[in-house]
Parts: structure tokens; C-alpha cells; sequence
């Protein structure tokens, strides 16, 4: 099996899984996901409360293995690489129940990424703060760099949860709920800081239940309904989907600007 081709799925992918399972005793909790993510693009994934999202997204990050199915970084088959390696291939996600070393300083737990990212090997911890010192300046965090993790509000705890990521220097980011909890305002500013890190040429995947968000970075949405993948497309195709509108959005969305926050 490892030795397939990656999917042609009409252009080049940024990651790719094929025929993912993950089975946790007798539940599927994905069932047989086959899913591509263009070099740039920001893929929205949807879906209910255990549709399996988080579960595909630590398949493609490497820090959940697949009961089956295969997982591409490129052309690379990550399948059986170890995690700290796919770091280093350039994949970073975030975490939906936010995982910051409380006992560090926002920025010793930005530096720690820097130190495991893809400049990792040959980078000295002098360097690696100076790394953090960038990101935290791109994310708004800089003013709080020299707090306690533990001490940040949730937006910021969201944040730092980013900037973690994005000291890795990642290709690809998977984004699981980094802005569930968030105010409207706080929503913007965090839309338009995925928006910036998209440009810089980082493909996203960003896994969120906030309508509003989705609908307003998307370029593509995938929906995933126990386990499955039940539509793909460009965003206003996806919601007017009937199939999603009954698994998934009936009342929290139906077809108007009111997202779920
Ligand atoms: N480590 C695990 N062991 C056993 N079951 C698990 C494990 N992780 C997830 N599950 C189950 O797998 C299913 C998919 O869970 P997952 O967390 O991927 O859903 P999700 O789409 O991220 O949901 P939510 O929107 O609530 O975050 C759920 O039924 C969940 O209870
Ligand atoms: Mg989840």
C-alpha cells in the first residue's frame, strides 16, 4: 500500500489522504475519507459535534494513525512517519482544547515550536527565540510575551495556540475550532490573521463550527457527517446542499448571514 501513488485529483496536492479509517473499538469514527488539499488553498471542514473531523485532522498531522488509508505531504507518503518528522516536512495543527506548557512564558512556549519546527535541526535557542519574537509580532501577542501562558484569556490562549504553530514555519496548517468561544470582534481579527498567513503562502485547512468564519475564508468546504465525507465544494454550493443542510446546518445556518458563534 505505501508504495501508491499519490491521488491525481486534477492539480498538484498540498496533503492528501486516501480511504482513511479510523476505528476506535467498534466505532468509525472516519470512514473512509479521501480528501485533497491544493498548494495554497484554505479548505473549510464542517460537520456536527463527532462527525470525526478532529480525528481526520490528527490523521494528517500524524498524531493520530489511521487504522487504514493512506496520508500524502506532497508527493510523500507520511502514513508511518513519525510526527516530530512531519513537523519537519512542514506540517503543524493546532489543538481544539488549547495545550500551552501553563509554566512557560507565552514566549518560551513559542520558542519550544520554533525549536521542533522545519529549521529545528540546525537552529540554536537564541535562534529560536528570535523566531518566536517574529511570530508573536505578526499574531498581536508580542505585549503579552513575557506572561505566564496560563494567565491569557481565551482569545489569547486561541492565539497562542496559532503562534505555536506558525513558529514551526509550516506548508500546511490544520486548525481545529481556534476560534470557538471567540467574540465577533475577536472572530474578525482572527479570520483576518489566517487570512495574512494564507498569503504568505501557507495552505489551510481550518476546521471551525462558526458559519460566519467558514463562509468568509473558505475557498472550499468539506462537510463530514459520521465519519464520512458527505459534500465538497466552493462554500455556497456546500451550504445549499441539501444532504448538508439536513446532517448539519438546518437550524443553526439556513442559508442567511447568522452564523453560529
Ligand atoms: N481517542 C478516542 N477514543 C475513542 N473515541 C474517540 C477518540 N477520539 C474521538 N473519538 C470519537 O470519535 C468520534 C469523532 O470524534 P471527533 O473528535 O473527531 O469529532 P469532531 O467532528 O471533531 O467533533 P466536535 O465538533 O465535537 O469537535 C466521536 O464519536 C468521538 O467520541
Ligand atoms: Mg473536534
Amino acid at each position: 500500500m505505501s508504495a501508491m501513488a499519490a491521488p491525481d485529483l486534477g492539480t498538484s496536492t498540498a496533503i492528501a489522504a486516501r480511504d482513511v479509517v479510523v476505528r476506535f473499538g467498534g466505532l468509525l469514527a472516519v470512514n473512509g475519507v479521501t480528501l485533497s488539499v491544493a498548494p495554497g488553498e484554505i479548505l473549510g471542514l464542517i460537520g456536527p459535534n463527532g462527525a470525526g473531523k478532529t480525528t481526520l485532522l490528527s490523521v494528517m498531522s500524524g498524531t493520530q494513525r489511521p487504522t487504514s488509508g493512506i496520508v500524502w505531504i506532497g508527493d510523500t507518503d507520511i502514513t508511518r512517519v513519525p510526527t516530530y518528522r512531519i513537523v519537519r516536512l512542514g506540517v503543524a495543527r493546532t489543538f481544539q482544547v488549547v495545550k500551552p506548557f501553563a509554566n512557560l512564558t507565552v514566549r518560551e512556549n513559542v520558542a519550544v515550536g520554533a525549536l521542533y519546527g522545519r529549521h529545528g535541526n540546525d537552529r540554536s535557542s537564541r535562534a529560536a527565540f528570535a523566531a518566536a519574537d517574529m511570530v508573536l509580532e505578526r499574531v498581536g501577542l508580542a505585549p503579552e510575551a513575557k506572561r505566564q501562558a496560563s494567565e491569557l484569556t481565551l482569545a489569547g490562549r486561541k492565539r497562542l495556540e496559532i503562534a505555536k504553530a506558525l513558529a514551526t514555519d509550516p506548508r500546511v496548517l490544520l486548525l481545529d475550532e481556534v476560534m470557538a468561544g471567540l467574540t465577533p470582534h475577536e472572530t474578525d481579527r482572527a479570520m483576518d490573521l489566517l487570512r495574512d498567513v494564507n498569503a504568505s503562502g501557507v495552505t489551510l485547512v481550518v476546521v471551525e463550527h462558526v458559519m460566519r468564519a467558514i463562509m468568509g475564508i473558505s475557498q472550499r468546504v468539506a462537510v463530514l457527517h459520521q465519519g464520512r465525507l458527505i459534500a465538497q465544494g466552493l462554500p455556497q454550493a456546500v451550504v445549499a446542499d441539501p444532504l448538508v443542510i439536513e446532517a448539519y446546518l438546518g437550524k443553526r445556518y439556513a442559508g442567511g448571514s447568522h452564523g453560529h458563534a
